[in-house]
């Protein structure tokens, strides 16, 4: 017998459609768009790239698609750093602010677009004073501080590929991404602040590169002041440099299939993927999809997409897409409560941010922080709200739309992934009926489909998320791998990309993400996504956030084990426990109450915010943890497994 796809259990009604206010004036205001495109997404796509880029030499060809691996905009020639800086300037705006940046000191820095070409250009020429040229492999290990896009588009400038590592990450992740790629060349910086405190970079750099032969050179960006080593021949200070090379560097031209960087994707055992993106069509969508999803209006608008620019998200919508469009942003180097936790709102407030771009595990720390923080200052300047990064649970999303957007904006929740480059199912502000938790459809020219076990598309409840045709984004395979690109994707189902990921439609066709298929559990039989159950979950006003297990168990094959936060000020009694059980079934049903639900002061999550259920499903069977290097805070598994024989061990035993 074929397994049951996965269950439709949470039913959502409230409806928001789209505010009034946002029709006139919208980039994109008329429903057309998705037939235009839908009639000939080709055609939708070139003319895309034509208006939206700025070509030295045309395109001949639209699309080579040889299943899994596409062509886009064949014959093309443009330079992305030239698109993203040169181009505004060229046109006037040379005097339009860049980037608001500041840093989590209280230090500001206000860089127009003029800055950013000087900047970037003499950047560029550092690089190839280092012996930096077309197609070598750069890596970037920074904090975010402006040198960071700035390092990225200089790579772009003269044709070097980078691959942007997250600050955060550890010397032995600098030594895989560096070796896998045979990168030359190191950008770092002495450190950044987190926390009220430098964080030191450069030592981590320096731990790395004595396993990292092909590494011939390391720049460095100061920004804290403290004191690092510096070996000689290999390691120079960028403001040393800056000073001696030449402040013009003309943009290399490029074609539209060079590759412009790699991006290492961890998942959660498996070696690192490097992600390969190129020119013409990655920068086409991630343009695009910013000026519509976020309905740009670069006079005068100020945007802020609150990521680190260490993941696809900080690509695509703080350098590639944003800067494309001439867009005037906030950037912020530290974390949200220092000094207070209202740090975020406080910026809102000062530059006028119109655009507020976040991911949902951002929202739930601040519902559980209280709402008086927002509250304190005035976000009446926010338009529009965006998340990224995981499900957003409905009560996550109200949160979000009343607390921040001040029951005005809309929230373009936009599922994607670090393979597809850019937006791929998102609503559009001026013009989507919204409805909280769902990533409703997809971006006009992409195809998506729900499929069932085998492979047939599913009209209406859950299943598998599968993408139908090639997009101008999407990944053009795992750097050194073809194979392992092919059997990821493109093997699950034959002819479709799949993401990982459950989902399922409604029946006025709104998609709804279920989490990551590896995550679904089984109990009796029903296949039981992850994100329902912990939608309802957050459901209950004391839970602030929630992570859901399936744990083997003899009677039903797995039972749910849940893990919530509670909000500031709740207590957690054995009776709110099984009142938050029974809110579960309740709301969804009988079948998804969890079997035990233990309260935790924190999850464990990786350094992008996704929560790491394989640990807690470690937990759950008492197993020894496995890999925990992803992880951003190795204490949290240790305090949960401590909580979990305390209560093992507790007269009556177990949670529940
Ligand atoms: O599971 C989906 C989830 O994040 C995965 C992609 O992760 P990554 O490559 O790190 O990129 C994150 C930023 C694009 C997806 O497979 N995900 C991302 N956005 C959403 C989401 N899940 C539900 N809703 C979203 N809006």
């Amino acid at each position: 017998m074929n397994e049951p796809t996965i269950e439709d259990y949470f039913h959502e009604d409230r409806v928001f459609p789209p505010p009034a206010s946002l029709q006139a004036g919208a980039v994109v205001s008329d429903e057309s768009v998705y037939d235009v495109a839908a009639a000939d997404p080709e055609a939708f796509w070139a003319d895309a790239a034509r208006t939206t880029l700025s070509w030295s030499t045309d395109f001949h060809t639209t699309l080579e698609w040889d299943l899994p691996f596409a062509k886009w905009f064949i014959g093309g020639e443009l330079n992305v750093a030239y698109n993203c800086v040169d181009r505004h300037v060229e046109a006037g705006n040379g005097d339009r602010v860049a980037f608001h940046w500041e840093g989590e000191p209280g230090d500001t820095r206000t860089i127009t677009y003029t800055d950013l070409l000087d900047d970037v250009s003499r950047f560029a020429n550092a690089l190839r004073h280092l012996g930096v040229g077309r197609g070598d492999r750069v890596a970037i290990y920074m904090p975010m501080i402006p040198e960071l896009p700035v390092a990225m588009l200089a790579c772009a400038r003269i044709g070097a590929v980078h691959t942007v590592i997250f600050g955060g990450f550890s010397p032995d992740s600098i030594v895989d991404r560096v070796n896998d790629s045979e990168v030359s060349c190191v950008v770092t910086a002495d450190g950044g602040f987190r926390r009220g405190a430098p964080a030191a970079l450069k030592p981590a750099v320096d731990a790395a590169l004595p396993s990292c032969p092909s590494v011939k050179s390391v720049l460095v960006v100061r920004r804290t002041g403290e004191t690092v080593e510096m070996t000689a021949g290999r390691d120079h200070w960028w403001h040393e440099l800056r000073e001696q090379v030449d402040a013009e560097c003309p943009p290399e031209p490029m074609g539209s299939e060079d590759l412009l960087f790699l991006l290492y994707t961890s998942g959660t055992t498996a070696k690192p993927k490097g992600i390969m993106h190129t020119t013409g069509g990655y920068l086409t969508q991630a343009a695009l999809t910013h000026a519509w999803v976020f309905d740009l209006r670069p006079e005068t608008d100020v945007y802020w997409c609150a990521a680190d620019a260490g993941w696809i998200t900080g690509h695509s919508y703080i350098v590639y897409g944003p800067l494309a469009n001439g867009a005037t942003q906030v950037m912020y180097e530290g974390t949200p409560d220092t000094p207070d936790k209202d740090r975020l709102w406080r910026i809102v407030e000062r530059y006028g941010v119109t655009q507020l771009y976040t991911a949902p595990t951002a929202i739930r720390m601040f519902m559980k922080w209280g709402d008086e923080f927002p509250a304190r200052c005035d976000l009446s300047s926010l338009r529009i709200l965006g998340s990224v990064g995981e499900p957003i649970n409905p009560e996550a999303w109200m949160w979000y739309r009343t607390h921040i957007g001040g029951d005005r904006c809309p929230i373009m929740d936009t599922w994607w992934q670090t393979e597809t480059g850019a937006h791929m199912i998102t609503p559009l502000p001026a013009i989507t009926a919204l409805k909280p938790g769902s990533a409703t459809r997809p971006f006009p020219g992409i195809t998506a489909e729900v499929v069932d076990d085998h492979g047939d598309p599913v009209t209406e409840g859950g299943g598998y998320l599968t993408l139908t045709g090639p997009w101008p984004s999407m990944l053009r395979g795992i750097w050194g791998d073809p194979e392992r690109y092919r059997e990821t994707y493109w093997s699950t189902y034959p002819g479709r990309y799949f993401a990982g990921d459950g989902a399922k439609v409604d029946a006025d066709g709104y998609l709804w993400l279920l989490g990551r298929v590896d995550d679904v559990m089984n109990v009796s039989g029903h296949r039981v996504s992850t994100t329902e159950v912990e939608s309802a979950l957050v459901d209950h006003p004391a839970v602030a956030e929630a992570a859901v297990v399936g744990a083997t168990d003899p009677v039903t094959g797995q039972a749910i084990v849940g893990y919530v936060i509670l909000r500031a000020g709740v207590d957690g009694s054995a009776e709110l426990v099984e009142e938050v059980r029974q809110h579960v079934a309740t709301k969804i049903g009988p079948t998804a109450r969890p079997k035990a639900v233990m309260v935790v002061p924190d999850l464990p999550k990786t350094r992008s915010g996704k929560i790491m259920r394989r640990l807690l499903r470690d937990v759950a069977e008492g197993r020894d943890l496995g890999d925990t290097t992803t992880l951003a805070d190795a204490t949290v598994v240790e305090e949960i497994r401590r909580r979990a024989a305390a209560d093992a061990d507790a007269p009556g035993g177990g949670a529940n």
